[in-house]
Parts: structure tokens; C-alpha cells; sequence
């Protein structure tokens, strides 16, 4: 049966876990050759991929704050596959990891300023730089498909997390800007804004906060429509979509994931 995405090549970076990881194993089941791009080791979701779909994933080493590190990273990817057709910007500063402390929560003036600099370097810097890597290459098929991850809690407000809040909304107007500068040569760029997603990088997070946790949590499950809490395969299929042909006259778009937990929450 032909795959949705047969022939297609995205870099999906963050993709050695959590959602990221999710989009990847979605993207490869349909039909598309994935390269796991990250600061953490990928071997796990590059494994998961080439073992039901031998041959279809490449992990690269990749710190998205680092310009070269992104120019290595789409001509590995070259390399390995001949071309890149889709872009997913989902590395961010965000959960706890072995090499990161990840997001804080607190008040905004007491986030350190190189706690600020160092989001703004890795989730607004990173899309930018990994744009300008793949934008070429794109620009010489006349085709492409970017997507910036951005965050539904650009639209809630979310207090106490203004760094990465701030960083967020940047990477949604910079989808929005980059759409009208690149489609004259066929590259799509759309943001997508997940809801509050129950990846292991979000229950260490309200671990850390400990009831308080548990009752966000359940607040943000009795907002949404849906009545229940969003895990990282309810954002998949829309990933799948933006990488797909279905979706080519979409572009400049923010899209937004939550189980319409803003739709009743704001
Ligand atoms: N979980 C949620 O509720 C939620 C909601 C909205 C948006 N998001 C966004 O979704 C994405 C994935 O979130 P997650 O919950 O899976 O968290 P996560 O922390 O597990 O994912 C982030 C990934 O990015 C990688 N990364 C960090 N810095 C990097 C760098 N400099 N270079 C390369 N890779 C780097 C991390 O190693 C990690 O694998 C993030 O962009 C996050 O902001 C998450």
C-alpha cells in the first residue's frame, strides 16, 4: 500500500524522546525516511523506526543553538537519503535531561539572565538556525514543508515560565514571517501549538511541583472538550498531515492541538 509520506525525508529535531520522538515513529509508519536529530542520544527512536522499517532512520548528534551543527545535520541527512523535503523544529529547552535542567518555574524577574539567554539561543535561535541549514536545499527543489513547534500556552498566558512562554510565541510569528519570505518558492512553513501534553518532560516537570502538579493536570484534562488528557500520539497525526501533500496549500498557519482545552479554557 503506498504510504502517505513514501519518498518524503524530514529532520525532526528534539527526536530522542518525548513528542518528538512521537512525530518521528508516526512520520516513518507512513512511508517517510526520518532523521532523529538531538542533543541526547537517538539511538532509542532510531532503533523503534528500523526495526518495523529497516533502513529508514538516521540519528545525528545535533545542538540546534550551533549554526554548523545544523549545516552537518542536513548534509547527513543528504547524505544518507539524497534530500530533505520536511523539517519539524520541536527541540527545545523543556523537560530535565541528563545535559539539561530544563524549564523553571518562577516568577519573571527572578529568571537569571543567562537562563533566558540560553531558551532564547536553543528554542528561538535553534528553528532559525535549522531553517536557514534546509532552507537552500528546499529552495533549489521548490518545495519544502517546515514546522515550528510552538505552544497553546502562548495563547493561555501561562504564568511563571515567561523565558520560555516568550520563546514560543516566537517561533509562531517567526512561521508566520518565514510563509510569506519562502512560499514564492514552494516552502511551506506552519506553527503547530500542542496543548498540555503528557510527555515524561511534563510529569517530571508537575512532579517537581508535587499536588500542585497533579491538580494542573487535571484542570487543564476538565477544560478540554475531550475530557481527558493529551498524551503525545494526539499530536501526530497533525505533524503527519503538515509533512504531507494534503497540506500544501496550507501555509503561514498556527495550528493548535489541545482537545479544545483553550477553546473552552480562555
Ligand atoms: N509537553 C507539553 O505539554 C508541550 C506543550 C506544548 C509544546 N511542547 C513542545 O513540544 C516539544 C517537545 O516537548 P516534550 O514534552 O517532548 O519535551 P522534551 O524535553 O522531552 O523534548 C525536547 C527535546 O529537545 C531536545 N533538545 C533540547 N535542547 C536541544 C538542543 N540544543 N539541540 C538539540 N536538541 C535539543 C531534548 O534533548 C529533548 O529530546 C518542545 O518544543 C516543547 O516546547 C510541549
Amino acid at each position: 500500500m503506498k504510504g502517505l509520506l513514501d519518498g518524503r525525508v524530514v529532520i525532526v529535531t528534539g527526536a530522542a524522546r518525548g513528542i518528538g520522538q512521537a512525530y518521528a515513529l508516526a512520520l516513518a509508519e507512513h512511508g517517510a525516511k526520518v532523521a532523529v536529530a538531538d542533543l541526547l542520544d537517538p539511538a532509542e527512536t532510531v532503533n523503534k523506526i528500523n526495526a518495523s522499517h529497516p533502513e529508514s532512520a538516521i540519528g545525528i548528534a545535533v545542538d540546534v543553538a550551533n549554526y554548523a551543527s545544523c549545516e552537518a545535520m542536513v548534509q547527513k541527512t543528504l547524505d544518507a537519503f539524497g534530500s530533505v523535503t520536511g523539517l519539524i523544529n520541536n527541540a527545545a529547552l523543556f523537560g530535565v535531561s541528563a545535559k539539561q535542567k530544563g524549564v523553571q518555574m518562577r516568577p519573571f524577574t527572578q529568571i537569571p539572565e543567562e537562563d533566558w539567554d540560553l531558551t532564547m539561543a536553543i528554542n528561538v535561535k535553534g528553528p532559525w538556525n535549522c531553517c536557514k541549514a534546509v532552507v537552500p536545499h528546499m529552495m533549489e527543489k521548490r518545495y519544502g514543508k517546515i514546522v515550528n513547534i510552538s505552544s497553546q500556552t502562548i495563547g493561555m498566558g501561562t504564568p511563571m515560565i515567561l523565558d520560555y512562554v516568550t520563546s514560543k510565541g516566537a517561533v509562531a510569528t517567526m512561521a508566520r514571517c518565514l510563509a510569506r519570505e519562502l512560499g514564492p518558492y514552494g516552502i511551506r512553513v506552519n506553527a503547530l501549538t500542542p496543548g498540555f501534553t503528557q510527555s515524561q518532560a511534563v510529569k517530571d516537570l508537575m512532579g517537581s511541583i508535587g499536588g500542585a502538579g497533579d491538580a494542573m493536570t487535571a484542570q487543564y484534562a476538565a477544560q478540554a472538550c475531550l475530557g481527558r488528557p493529551q498524551v503525545p500520539e494526539d499530536l501526530v497525526g497533525t505533524a503527519v498531515y503538515l509533512m504531507s501533500e494534503l497540506s500544501d496549500f496550507v501555509t503561514g498557519q498556527l495550528l493548535n492541538v489541545d482537545g479544545g482545552q483553550s477553546h473552552t479554557g480562555m
